[in-house]
C-alpha cells in the first residue's frame, strides 16, 4: 500500500512540474552556473538593518497597512543588490532574493524534505505551545522531514491530481449560485455591491468546508448560522497581520504571551473547536453513507480510507484546509473580480470564451472548464498582477550560489514574488492584464521565466489546495460572468495590503450589469 501511494506521489511531482512547464513557454533556463570556488564569500552580501525592517513593520502594522512587498523593495533599492541580509537578534540570518534564477536554484536543490522557514512558527506553536490542539498530528504546516513527507505522501494522492477537484463540481456550481443569490440580495438600486470581499471569503469557507467535509455550513445564507460566522471571523484573524509579526519578527513570544501572540491563540481555540465539531461530524457522515452505500464519499472520507478510522492525518488536514483555503482564495477572488471590472476589453473576450464553450442553457461541464483558456489565463494573470501569498522560503539543503555568492547549507532564504511578477524583465507588457498570454503559442507569453511565475510555489512543498481553489475561483467567473458584467465603480484603484496574505485595500465596489 504504502509502496503504491510513494509511486503515485512521484507521479503527482512529475505531474506538478509539468503543470508549470506547460502553462509557460519558456524552455526551462539552466540553474546557476557560477561554480562554489569562484563565487564570493557570504559575509560580503549587502546587509539590510533589522531594526529598520522592524520600524518599517512596526509602523505599516500601526496604521494597519502593512504592505511587506514595500518594504524589501526598498531595501533591495537602497542596498543596489538582488540579495540581502538581515541579521536578526536570536534567529540569525535571513536572505532575500529577487531573482527568479536564484529561486530557480533554490527550489530545483529543494532536497526530499523541503524545509520551509516560513512554517517554523507553525511548528514550535503547534508542538511546544499547544500540543493539547495539535500533538496527535501537527499537519503539514506544523511538521517537516520525514513527518511532513509521510503526511503529504498520503493526502496528495486526493488532492494534487488534476483531476482531483473535478470531482466537486456540482457542489462548488451550487455554492456558486447560493453566492449569486446572497450577491443579488445586496444590490443597491443601481445593481452595485458596495464591498464584495467578505462575500467571496463567505464563498471561500462555505466551499473549502464543502469539499473536504461533506458539509453546507450555510455561510452564504443570511441572515448567517452562529458556527459559520464566528469560523469566518476567527480564521481571518488567524492569518491577519498579527501572524506575519509572529513569523517575521522578534520571537518574543516563546517567552511571554505578547498581543499579537494572544489574538492569534484565541482565535486558534476557537477555530480548532469549530474545525473539531464539524470534522466529528463529517466523520460520522461519512461512516453513515458506507452503512448505507449511499451518497458520494467526499475528501475527509477518502482521506479515512486511505490512512484508516483511527489515523489523525484526515484531521489535521481537514483543519489545515479551513485555516490555508479562505482567505488566499477569497482575497484572489475578490481581486479577480476588480481585475475583469477595470479591464472591460478583456472581460469581454474571457466572455466570449465562456459563451464559446458552454453557450446559454447549458450546463458547465470538467472538459468545458478545462478548454476556457481565457478563465485561467485570467486567474493566472490575477494571481501575476495581485497574488495573496507572496512568497515562499526554504532552509537550504545543501551549499548554493546564488547571485554569486556562497550560500552556505542550513540558510535561510526568502523570495517575496510581488515585484518579480510585475517586471518588464520576466513578462513582456508587465504591468497589463492579457489573459491571452497564458495561451500556447500567444506572442505575449514568449518572454516568461518560469521561475517567475510560482504563486502555487513549485516541487513537492507546493500548495496542497491548488486544484481546489483553482477550480473554485474558475467556475465562480465562469458562472457570474455567464450573467454579469462586471464594471469597477470604487473611488480609488486598489492595491495589496497585509502581511502573509495580502487583502485588498480598499472596498471592491462592482456593479453587476444584467446581460439578459
Ligand atoms: C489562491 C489560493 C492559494 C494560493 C495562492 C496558495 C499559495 C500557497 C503557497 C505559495 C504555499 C507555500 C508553499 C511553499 O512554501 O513552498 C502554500 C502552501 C499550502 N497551502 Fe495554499 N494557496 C492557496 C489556496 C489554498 C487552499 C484552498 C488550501 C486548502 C487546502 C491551501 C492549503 C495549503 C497548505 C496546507 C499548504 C502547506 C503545504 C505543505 O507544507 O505541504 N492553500 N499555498
Amino acid at each position: 500500500m504504502l509502496k503504491k501511494v510513494t509511486k503515485n506521489y512521484g507521479k503527482q511531482i512529475c505531474r506538478s512540474l509539468h503543470a508549470i512547464s506547460s502553462t509557460q513557454q519558456t524552455t526551462s533556463l539552466p540553474p546557476s552556473s557560477c561554480p562554489w570556488s569562484n563565487a564570493k564569500p557570504y559575509e560580503q552580501i549587502p546587509n539590510y538593518s533589522f531594526w529598520e525592517w522592524s520600524k518599517k513593520v512596526g509602523e505599516g502594522r500601526k496604521a494597519q497597512d502593512l504592505r511587506l512587498q514595500d518594504i524589501l523593495q526598498d531595501a533591495f533599492d537602497k542596498t543596489n543588490s538582488e540579495i540581502i541580509k538581515i541579521k536578526i537578534p536570536f534567529l540569525g540570518d535571513q536572505l532575500f532574493v529577487n531573482n527568479p534564477d536564484d529561486v530557480q536554484t533554490l527550489l530545483q536543490n529543494d532536497g526530499k524534505y523541503p524545509d520551509e522557514p516560513v512554517f517554523e512558527f507553525f511548528e514550535y506553536y503547534r508542538t511546544k505551545k499547544r500540543p493539547d490542539m495539535f500533538g496527535k498530528c501537527p499537519g503539514l504546516l506544523g511538521t517537516k522531514g520525514k513527518e511532513w513527507g509521510d503526511i503529504r505522501t498520503a493526502v496528495n494522492q486526493d488532492l494534487m491530481r488534476p483531476a482531483s477537484a473535478s470531482y466537486y463540481l456540482d457542489d462548488i456550481i451550487n455554492i456558486t449560485e447560493d453566492l449569486q443569490k446572497l450577491v443579488e440580495a445586496n444590490m443597491d438600486g443601481e445593481k452595485v455591491v458596495h464591498d464584495l470581499t467578505p462575500f467571496l471569503f463567505r464563498y471561500a469557507m462555505e466551499a473549502v468546508t464543502a469539499v473536504f467535509l461533506d458539509t453546507r455550513l450555510g455561510c452564504l445564507q443570511e441572515p448567517q448560522p452562529e458556527q459559520a460566522k464566528e469560523l469566518i471571523k476567527n480564521v481571518n484573524l488567524l492569518v491577519g497581520e498579527p501572524l506575519a509579526e509572529l513569523v517575521f519578527g522578534l520571537p518574543i513570544w516563546k517567552l511571554i504571551n505578547t498581543k499579537p501572540y494572544k489574538i492569534y491563540n484565541d482565535a486558534s481555540e476557537v477555530v480548532h473547536k469549530l474545525s473539531s465539531d464539524l470534522v466529528d461530524q463529517g466523520k460520522q457522515k461519512y461512516l453513515d453513507s458506507k452503512k448505507s452505500q449511499k451518497g458520494q464519499i467526499k475528501m475527509l472520507g477518502k482521506l479515512i480510507e486511505r490512512c484508516g478510522l483511527e489515523s489523525p492525518i484526515p484531521h489535521a488536514m481537514a483543519m489545515d484546509a479551513i485555516f490555508a483555503g479562505m482567505d488566499t482564495t477569497g482575497n484572489t477572488s475578490s481581486f479577480l473580480f476588480y481585475q475583469l471590472a477595470v479591464n472591460p476589453e478583456e472581460q469581454e473576450k474571457v466572455y466570449q470564451n465562456i459563451m464559446e464553450k458552454v453557450p446559454a442553457g447549458e450546463a458547465l461541464s470538467v472538459p468545458s472548464l478545462l478548454d476556457m483558456k481565457l478563465v485561467k489565463g485570467a486567474m493566472n494573470e490575477t494571481l501575476r498582477l495581485m497574488p495573496v501569498v507572496q512568497g515562499l522560503g526554504r532552509v537550504t539543503q545543501k551549499d548554493l550560489v546564488l547571485s554569486g555568492y556562497k550560500i552556505p547549507d542550513g540558510t535561510r532564504v526568502n523570495y517575496n514574488f510581488v515585484y518579480t511578477m510585475k517586471k518588464e524583465k520576466y513578462f513582456q507588457d508587465a504591468d497589463k492584464f492579457m489573459p491571452e498570454r497564458w495561451v500556447r503559442g500567444h506572442d505575449k507569453g514568449k518572454k516568461m521565466h518560469p521561475f517567475a511565475f510560482i504563486p502555487f510555489s513549485y516541487g513537492s512543498r507546493m500548495c496542497v489546495g491548488r486544484r481546489v481553489a483553482e477550480m473554485e475561483m474558475q467556475v465562480l467567473i465562469v458562472q457570474i460572468l455567464r450573467k454579469y458584467k462586471l464594471e469597477f465603480v470604487g473611488s480609488k484603484p486598489i492595491g495589496l495590503k497585509g502581511g502573509l496574505i495580502s487583502t485588498p485595500d480598499s472596498p471592491l465596489t462592482i456593479k453587476f450589469i444584467p446581460r439578459y
